[in-house]
């Protein structure tokens, strides 16, 4: 009877749990679906989903800054993404293993939540990895616009995502596909071109992170495994449009520029399977982005139909009130409700998870929008193989800044050189210039500065000065390993003309340009060329023959330098490789690069575009001369 003794109750209550832990999919390897991936992504997503708390599909929107991401919170509230902010690194100088230890480490915490949903690691790697030290250093955007080569920046995103995945990163912030109207624009940089077919054409990028998307998944989010990354469409839409070019302000333009101008890029990056889009800190016609139905669902998810997930901008949450954060709980709401899937928070966690539960408890925010906003997530995650790849191997470690790549990234800035004058009479041009000479002067503050030439989003947020702030090679650097070794190379940063006359140099090479910069801190309404650059030009110019290197996020002020110099190149911010610079100053590859921004003559001109009706520019979009290669002159 004893044996009898246990009741009906308790026999119930042990068949209630094993059933309740048979569909939870308790941790003791019973089959779940959404683990299996033999079965079809939308079945492991609507499995998963199924299985999730609230408080899990709210983590999955989630995204913290690495600081914040310790294995307490991120098991605590099972997020879904981390994110390193511009310059954001575990270390200085921190080498791919460190970077890998502190993703594998932030994973494994989210491998031992109670679903084991694997978190995404995001980075801003729009150049080359470029937070990272002695990684490559691709041109910015502006410099591979002037290209129009889509093979060579598909290329470029296939080397990024191999070094981006070399410290165990899957997904990468870009490209930026904004079609920059007005380069008084702090990001102008970033923009391919002020004409949008050619950023359709840079949409090539896309397949070079991510793989070439197969027919039968055109359309939809795809990642091509551990090689490559997930990317971002970014900043949707109309970022380039700004009034005046101010950063995050209003973009008034028509129905037509905005589809015909901002928006078809978006439609290549779709089609070629990007797997997320980053919404604009920017507003449209007084409308925030990020508080636009009209734009992020209607439009980009149901007319365009994408298929992943639309991040927010760092804090765009708060930037829709001002003052910036003054009522959190409705820029959760109109964000959500707007069409936003994951938000870069990326410090005040709490706060969110907090409003957004209790939106979603009131009912105001419905759980389908939750339902549609994790379902993206969880598709671009099983698409991309997280749940069977989360951690990180050292495989490709060696890949970070390798030679193959600097060749790559070598090759970009010698086809992004454009060259707006050589010679002061066509019968005598001064490029290519002879590598064999007795002296020729190296001048300007570019010359021997590897930040100035790599620009912003360079190690730092904003960039910064100096050689030692990652590896690459100077102009400077560049020049003397050119010319032939009887040439004296003098370096000299802001000479005198007395100088520059007593010395009897063969011909000069003056570097100048624009300090490093990002974002707001970019934006400028006067776009003058720095000083000390004019006083070096005409120190050096009036007494030899010169050639003056730009370089520079996008055109300036330099009509009245123009008689003054002999010849004049376009460098924009070339990155770490400035020998691609030496091999087409000296002959060793023609210039063959054409403006992909117009030129103008005065600010007072701006907004001026190609096709505008009042076109009257210093240097017309699509121009540069061309030089041919010299064999060992
Ligand atoms: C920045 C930029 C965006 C970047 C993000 C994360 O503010 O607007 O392009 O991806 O924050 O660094």
């Amino acid at each position: 009877m004893a044996r009898m003794a246990i009741s009906i109750p308790f026999l119930g209550l042990i068949f209630l749990c094993s059933f309740a832990t048979l569909i939870s999919g308790g941790r003791h390897g019973t089959y779940m679906k959404y683990k299996d991936p033999k079965q079809r992504i939308r079945v492991r997503v609507q499995d998963l989903l199924q299985r999730m708390t609230i408080e899990e599909k709210i983590g999955q929107m989630t995204q913290i800054e690495r600081v914040n991401a310790t294995q307490k919170v991120m098991r605590k509230y099972s997020i879904g993404s981390v994110l390193s902010g511009g310059g954001s690194a575990p270390a200085k100088h921190a080498s791919p293993k460190q970077w890998l230890q502190m993703t594998n480490k932030i994973q494994r915490a989210s491998l031992t939540t109670r679903l084991g949903i694997p978190m995404i690691y995001g980075i801003d790697a729009v150049h080359g990895h470029n937070n990272v030290y002695k990684a490559t250093i691709f041109p910015h955007n502006v410099g591979l616009g002037v290209t129009r080569d889509a093979y060579l920046v598909k290329r470029i995103g296939a080397a990024t995502a191999l070094e981006v995945r070399a410290t165990g990163i899957p997904y990468a912030f870009a490209p930026c596909i904004a079609v920059c109207r007005d380069p008084r624009w702090g990001r102008c940089y970033e923009s391919y071109s002020e004409d949008h077919k050619i950023v359709q054409m840079m949409t090539e990028i896309i397949p070079g992170l991510q793989g070439d998307v197969p027919s039968k998944l055109r359309g939809t989010p795809f990642v091509a495994g551990k090689t490559k990354v997930a990317a971002c469409a970014k900043h949707f839409v109309g970022d380039g449009g700004t009034v005046k070019g101010i950063n995050e302000n209003d973009t008034i333009v028509s129905s037509t520029e905005l589809y015909n101008i901002h928006m078809p890029a978006y439609k290549d990056s779709i089609a070629k399977g990007v797997a997320t889009v980053m919404a604009s800190y920017s507003s449209l016609k007084g409308v925030k982005m990020h508080g636009n139905h009209k734009m992020l669902t209607s439009y980009l998810k149901n007319k365009l139909g994408f298929k992943g997930f639309v991040i927010s901008d760092w804090q765009a949450l708060d930037k829709m009130t001002y003052p910036p954060h003054s009522n959190y709980t409705y820029s959760v709401q109109a964000s959500i409700l707007a069409g936003v899937d994951m938000v870069m928070v990326p410090y005040n966690y709490t706060e969110f998870i907090d409003i957004l539960t209790d939106l979603v408890n009131k009912k105001v925010i419905p759980m389908s929008r939750i339902n549609d906003a994790v379902r993206r997530i969880l598709r671009v995650k099983f698409s991309m193989g997280l749940f069977e790849d989360p951690i990180a191997d050292k495989s490709l470690v060696k890949k970070l800044g390798c030679k193959k790549h600097r060749e790559l990234a070598r090759e970009a800035v010698r086809k992004s050189l454009v060259l707006l004058k050589n010679g002061k009479s066509v019968r005598e041009p001064l490029l290519p210039l002879p590598k064999k000479a007795p002296k020729i002067l190296v001048a300007g503050t570019h010359a021997d500065n590897l930040g100035y030439q790599c620009g912003g989003w360079t190690i730092e947020w904003q960039g910064r000065s100096g050689n030692n702030l990652t590896a690459g090679t100077t102009i400077l650097k560049a020049i003397k390993k050119t010319v032939d070794c009887s040439t004296k190379v003098v370096f000299k940063e802001n000479p005198d003309s007395d100088y520059v006359k007593s010395h009897n140099f063969s011909y000069a090479i003056v570097v100048v340009g624009e300090l490093p910069y990002a974002e707001t801190m970019g934006d400028n309404k006067n776009l003058t060329l720095p000083k000390p650059g004019p006083e070096v030009i005409q120190n050096v110019c009036r007494s030899i023959k010169c050639v003056v290197v730009i370089v520079s996020g996008r055109p300036l002020v330099i009509e009245k330098y123009v008689p003054e110099v002999d010849a004049l190149v376009a460098a924009w911010l070339p990155g770490s490789e400035g020998q691609g610079v030496a091999d087409v100053l000296f002959g060793d590859y023609g210039f063959t690069g054409k403006l992909a921004r117009t030129w103008f003559k005065r600010v007072d001109q701006l907004p001026m575009n190609v096709g505008d009706p009042h076109y009257d520019p210093l240097f017309p979009f699509g121009f540069g001369l061309e030089t041919k290669p010299v064999s060992n002159h």
